[in-house]
């Protein structure tokens, strides 16, 4: 099965991940497009976790930054600990209802203690930097870098992440500090492609966020077109129209191709689909082995090119 698919990344000590894994903001703070933004209870946020889990799902994307997100991990599957690959973030934190950052050596070595206690584990797989508005001062800096090798050499994290696009994250890429790029990528958004090749050269995992472009490529989309730019709303509705048939199903098969074009990208090692709805977990494995004919996958990929 496709979601299922191992992809090992050589920088962890070649840790396997599953090619679908969990992101973990949506069950800890109010996120995504258009409404139906608000985080779950907390029962619905344990039977997303425990179901990314029994399908088989093996990665969990978090952040300090994600409000209750660590805590309710911690909460509803330490016991579990061993079936998953762990990734937090620093730098941003979390003061609800808002956040702020603070990437000094203290605030930074505070928030993996934090971390380490919301989350009840004795160490966390990937911390990656969670940048903010100034990443190039964060990087010059290198202070946040030294606080999180200095909790490497404590045993409190295992590998180190970076979460950034562009030419930064070329720059992070070709520092050799980081295992781990988490980069925006989908069928809207190639701009980390050359980044993705570049990654695999080194053996450095690539976790790709926004894969599902935020919910773009989700039947969300269809509730407030009228948010998309000009631009995006013709890509979609050209995409709907070559696909033909009601608009709902021709969506589920944009779903497809955005996550078959994800899937044959061999430098992605795993796609953190973001999701407060248990059952859209085992959905989205179904439309990774869902196939589409050639003509129009070609057709597909080029509107959105
Ligand atoms: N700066 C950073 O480091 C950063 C920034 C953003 C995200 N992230 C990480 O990346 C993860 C994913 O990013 P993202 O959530 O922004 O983007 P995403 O995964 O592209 O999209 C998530 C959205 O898609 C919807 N969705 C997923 N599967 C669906 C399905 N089968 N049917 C209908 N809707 C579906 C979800 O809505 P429902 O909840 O209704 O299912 C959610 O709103 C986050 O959880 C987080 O771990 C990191």
């Amino acid at each position: 099965m496709r979601a299922l698919e191992k992809r090992t990344i050589e920088r962890m000590d070649h840790t396997q991940v599953t090619f679908l894994g969990l992101g973990a903001l949506e069950i800890g703070r109010n996120w995504g497009m258009g409404t139906d933004t608000e985080r779950p209870d907390e029962h619905t946020a344990g039977r997303v976790l425990n179901e990314a889990l029994d399908a088989g799902l093996n990665l969990i994307d978090t952040a300090s930054a994600y409000h209750r997100s660590e805590e309710r991990i911690g909460q509803f599957v330490s016991g579990r600990r061993n079936e998953f690959v762990l990734a937090s973030k620093c730098g941003e934190h979390s003061c609800e209802p808002g956040t702020y950052y603070d990437f000094s050596y203290e605030a930074v070595t505070r928030s993996i203690d934090e971390s380490l206690r919301k989350l009840r584990t004795d160490v966390i797989d990937l911390m990656q930097i969670h940048f903010g508005p100034d990443p190039e001062a964060v990087i010059r800096n290198g202070e946040t870098v030294r606080a999180m090798k200095d909790a490497q050499k404590a045993g409190k994290i295992r590998f180190l992440g970076a979460s950034i696009d562009g030419k930064l994250a070329e720059e992070c890429i070709r520092s050799g500090d980081f295992d781990v790029m988490q980069m925006a990528y989908n069928l809207s958004n190639r701009g980390n492609e050359a980044n993705i090749a570049l990654a695999r050269e080194r053996g450095i995992g690539v976790l790709v966020r926004c894969g599902m472009g935020n919910g773009l490529f989700t039947p969300r989309v269809l509730l407030s077109p009228d948010r998309l730019s000009e631009d995006v709303r013709r890509r979609l509705f050209d995409s709907l129209d070559q696909i033909g048939g009601d608009p709902e199903q021709a969506i589920q098969t944009l779903m497809a191709i955005n996550l078959r074009f994800l899937y044959e990208n061999p430098g992605i090692s795993s796609v953190i689909v973001g999701t407060k709805k248990p059952e859209n977990i085992r959905k989205n494995m179904a439309l990774l082995e869902q196939k589409t004919e050639d003509g129009l996958y070609a057709r597909i990929c080029r509107i959105w090119s």
